[in-house]
């Protein structure tokens, strides 16, 4: 595990960008899977401003993401396929043809956690981008997920509906229920970055790196990893 400290958020997303930048060059068709979430933003940023300035090429990338809610409607901006193509496919090169998101075509949801599972274990990802739960969940792995889980359906635990409710206009309308792509596909991905910024993940970071590996910190489990670089800003680091 490569481990990079920054100073701050702007630092990160930078730093995020070149190691993003290198493995998707090194590839002729890249597999990438984006996370959603606050933290990965500023490498979303960094993406498309070298797709507008430096005309950087995005429309060979095959892209997939990490999760999905489950009950919002199909125009809601919380949708994590609205957040993706908002923040970043649509403001890219990426080519609509190749990027193939969570529940975007299929609303059967037992079928699209299969059809996800497939796609993942059959041909794994170059590159798996990955933000950090406060309670050190990734994706939508809470606690006490297996490592061995694929993708599937799960119930969020309050403190995540929490969390993301500053999303939302109320926490009543923050779902109860997810897709997430599983643990095991997750460690399956060739690549992984993980960026975490902000005090509110100091704890998640200490225990991620610290504690025993074991599922009440699902991401300890990037530390058997091959090839994950977490990147980090100091406050995010300040319990190290
Ligand atoms: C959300 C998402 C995760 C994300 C995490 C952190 O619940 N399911 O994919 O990485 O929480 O989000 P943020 O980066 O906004 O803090």
């Amino acid at each position: 595990m490569k481990i990079i400290l920054t100073k701050d958020y702007d630092e990160l997303s930078r730093t995020a960008f070149k190691e993003f930048d290198k493995i998707v060059k090194s590839e002729e068709k890249p597999r990438v899977g984006f996370a959603t979430g606050s933290s990965p933003l500023g490498l979303y940023k960094e993406i498309v401003n070298n797709y507008s300035t430096n005309k950087g090429s995005y429309e060979n990338v095959d892209v997939f993401n990490l999760d999905e809610y489950i009950g919002l409607p199909e125009n809601d901006k919380n949708k994590y396929s609205a957040f993706l193509k908002n923040n970043i496919f649509n403001k890219a090169d990426f080519s609509e043809e190749n990027i193939d998101l969570i529940l975007h075509n299929n609303e059967n949801i037992e079928q699209e956690c299969k059809r996800y599972h497939d796609i993942l274990i059959n041909n794994p990802l170059n590159l798996q981008i990955l933000g950090l739960g406060a309670n050190c969940h990734i994706g939508f792995n809470e606690p006490g997920t297996s490592f061995d889980s694929v993708t599937h359906i799960v119930d969020l635990k309050e403190e995540t509906r929490q969390s993301n409710a500053r999303f939302f206009d109320s926490i009543e309308e923050v779902p109860t229920q997810a897709i997430t792509v599983g643990i095991r596909e997750i460690m399956s991905a060739e690549n992984i970055i993980l960026v975490a910024s902000g005090q509110d993940k100091a704890d998640a970071v200490h225990k991620m790196l610290n504690d025993e590996i074991n599922n009440t910190c699902p991401a300890s489990i990037l530390r058997v990893h091959k090839s994950v670089t977490v990147i980090l800003d100091e406050a995010a680091a300040s319990l190290l």
